[in-house]
């Protein structure tokens, strides 16, 4: 396939809403850019498309599946096969693609698998008739509007069902950004605060920056405070300290995968979180979309890990800040143990261990 194409265009959305489909165009907020800049890229194939999530253009586990699904879309338009098993494997081609930008977060491939039996429904009823690319076009355009449109209902749920656990006056640690630039709106980790916000509640945020690539401060701390959020930003290394003074309430965070016996795998350093919030005897919450559960997984050792270049670790925002030649790990990712974890928010309300009965049962029905 060829290499990606993508162009830089004005602003074509209204609030933060990381991927709007507009006209037939579809567009990603590129988030590279925030927060000194908002650009707007069209995106404009399947190449593309997995360039920017390989990049972190659009990045955030549900947001990552729903630019999956668009990749999709755009895949579908440039089919010119005039039979079933030519659309099947142009389709495949795509898909593996994509599967192949991001290991992490499972909802990648939750996705392309609800475009993949789209796909094959739509194809096995058209029988090759004529108009069988149109349809494959529509089919999966309306598949991905729909991954969008569930996945602001499911955002909205799990920012009610957190209200069981924020009152009035308490401060929240995330870790990364879980809002609504990781999702289609309001976000994960950050719906309760939102929705807490909406019902006149006064929550506040200490956000943690996040090295290597600053989702805390370019991202968290941008988009709380454009909703009028009272938000602190403070190193990674500062956690221990906040927590011990008795600032922090609750922690909340977002997931990539959670693992059937409810291990987490989140944004590197959340591990270190849970464990800190653990010695201070303060609650450690995981907001889930049950799109993240991964019952394939039986627990933390079955997630992948993704590995990125060192060059994020020897960089801060494009200078360099390590000698040359100094050896990096740079995980993207680390998993909590389930018993680190007081609780899932899901969209159908919030489970507490054990876990693994418990989140089987909401997976299935
Ligand atoms: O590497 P990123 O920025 O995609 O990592 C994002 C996270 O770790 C988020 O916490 C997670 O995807 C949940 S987003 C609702």
């Amino acid at each position: 396939m060829k290499k990606a194409e993508t162009k830089k265009t004005g602003n074509p959305g209204g609030d933060i809403r990381p991927i709007v489909c507009r006209d037939g165009k579809i567009f990603f907020l590129d988030q590279t850019a925030l927060p000194s800049r908002t650009r707007w890229l069209e995106i404009g194939s399947a190449e593309a498309c997995r360039d920017a999530i390989a990049r972190l253009a659009v990045r955030g586990a549900p947001a990552i599946g729903i630019a999956a699904a668009f990749g999709m879309v755009l895949a579908s338009r440039s089919c010119a096969e005039t039979t079933a098993e030519g659309c099947r494997a142009h389709m495949k081609r795509a898909r593996d693609l994509l599967a192949l930008s991001r290991p992490t977060a499972v909802n990648l491939f939750w996705a392309l698998d609800r475009v993949e039996k789209k796909i094959e429904e739509t194809l096995s009823n058209s029988r090759g008739s004529p108009k069988m690319l149109e349809e494959l076009e529509a089919a999966v355009e309306e598949e991905a509007l729909s991954i969008q449109r569930e996945d602001e209902e499911v955002c909205r749920a799990i920012g009610v069902h957190g209200q069981k656990i924020l009152r009035d006056g308490m401060t929240i640690l995330t870790h990364c950004n879980a809002g609504a630039l990781a999702t289609s709106r309001y976000g994960t980790a950050l719906a309760p605060v939102y929705v807490a916000k909406e019902r006149g509640l006064d929550v506040r945020v200490f956000a943690d920056e996040t090295r290597p690539l600053l989702q805390g401060s370019r991202l968290t701390a941008y988009e709380l405070l454009r909703a009028g959020i009272g938000v602190t930003l403070i190193t990674d290394g500062a956690a221990a300290a906040v927590m011990r003074r008795g600032w922090i309430d609750a922690c909340i965070v977002g997931c990539d995968r959670v693992a059937a016996n409810g291990d987490t795998a989140n944004k590197i350093g959340t591990y270190g979180i849970a464990l800190l919030a653990k010695l201070h005897a303060i609650p450690f919450y995981v907001a889930c979309p049950l799109s993240t559960i991964d019952l394939s997984a039986s627990g933390g050792e079955d997630i992948q890990i993704e590995e990125r270049g060192g060059e994020e670790v020897v960089t801060v925002m494009g200078r360099r800040t390590a000698p040359a030649g100094v050896n990096v790990f740079n995980p993207a990712f680390d998993v909590t143990p389930n018993r680190f974890i007081s609780g899932f928010i899901t969209e159908k309300g919030i489970v507490r261990a054990p876990y693994a009965a418990k989140l089987e049962k909401l997976k299935t029905i």
